[in-house]
């Protein structure tokens, strides 16, 4: 029986990243990050892919396809079709949300998080983070890490909230405008103290959102 978390009335649930699905995350990017993107482009999320220290984590809307799915699916010619299909080029899902993170040895590095316009404030961001912490731990991870700019109040707020602390600052870190980065950083994830609280807090956004359906492996 397949689960779907509900969000206001959105069912969606959370799997890996798959091939077919960088031309929608990177659309997220660009207008998630819109002064950063452009450092990820579609071919090194490919690249990332292929990478085992690497794991994207992706935000599936449940229901139909989006409309340019179907509209320009059979009109390909059928080499196009062919490869489409051995590559997964596309999906026929709707991404509302993504994350990536790196491996270092025993640190979880945070590269992203992102929400589709329209998708915010309903608890997705939060799931992804969940689901990343979720995952390090199972790599063996005992800490989460990860820079934010010093402006975005919002996603500080996110990272505060699961006990991230500001351990430093990289000066004029974002070359787009300047701005300092913050470095954040967990208590040891593997720790009962950290566990319990972040069980916790899984367990009140289960309450606000429903349970999270995830295939993330
Ligand atoms: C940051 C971001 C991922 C949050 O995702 P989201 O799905 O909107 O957030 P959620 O609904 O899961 O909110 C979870 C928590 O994040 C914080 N938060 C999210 N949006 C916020 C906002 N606009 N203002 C203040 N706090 C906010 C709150 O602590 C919130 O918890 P609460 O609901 O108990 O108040 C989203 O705003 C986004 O994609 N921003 C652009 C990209 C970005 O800045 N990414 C992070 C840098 S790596």
């Amino acid at each position: 029986m397949v689960k779907f978390a509900v969000m206001h009335g959105l069912q969606y649930y959370l799997r890996t990243m798959e091939y077919g699905d960088v031309s929608q995350v990177s659309e997220i990017d660009r207008e998630a990050f819109p002064g950063e993107w452009a450092f990820r482009s579609q071919t090194s999320y490919r690249k990332d892919l292929h990478n085992s220290s690497i794991h994207y984590i992706v935000a599936c809307k449940a229901g139909a396809p989006p409309p340019s799915e179907v509209q320009t699916a059979p009109r390909l010619p059928w080499f196009k079709r062919f490869l489409r299909q051995e590559r997964g080029l596309k999906r026929a899902e709707t991404i509302i949300g993504f994350t990536g993170f790196w491996m270092m040895l025993r640190e979880a590095h945070i590269i992203a998080i992102g929400g589709r316009e329209g998708y915010r404030r309903i608890g997705i961001g939060e799931a992804l983070l969940i689901a990343t912490i979720d995952r390090a731990a199972t790599l063996n991870a005992n800490v989460v890490t990860l820079e934010v700019r010093a402006s975005n109040t919002a996603a500080q707020s996110l990272y505060s909230k699961y006990g991230f602390k500001v351990m430093g600052r990289r000066a004029k870190y974002y070359s787009s405008n300047g701005e300092d980065a913050i470095i954040m950083s967990t208590d040891d994830i593997t720790s009962m103290p950290f566990q319990a609280f972040f069980q916790r807090l899984k367990g009140e956004h289960a309450g606000r959102h429903g349970p999270i359906a995830a295939r993330v492996g």
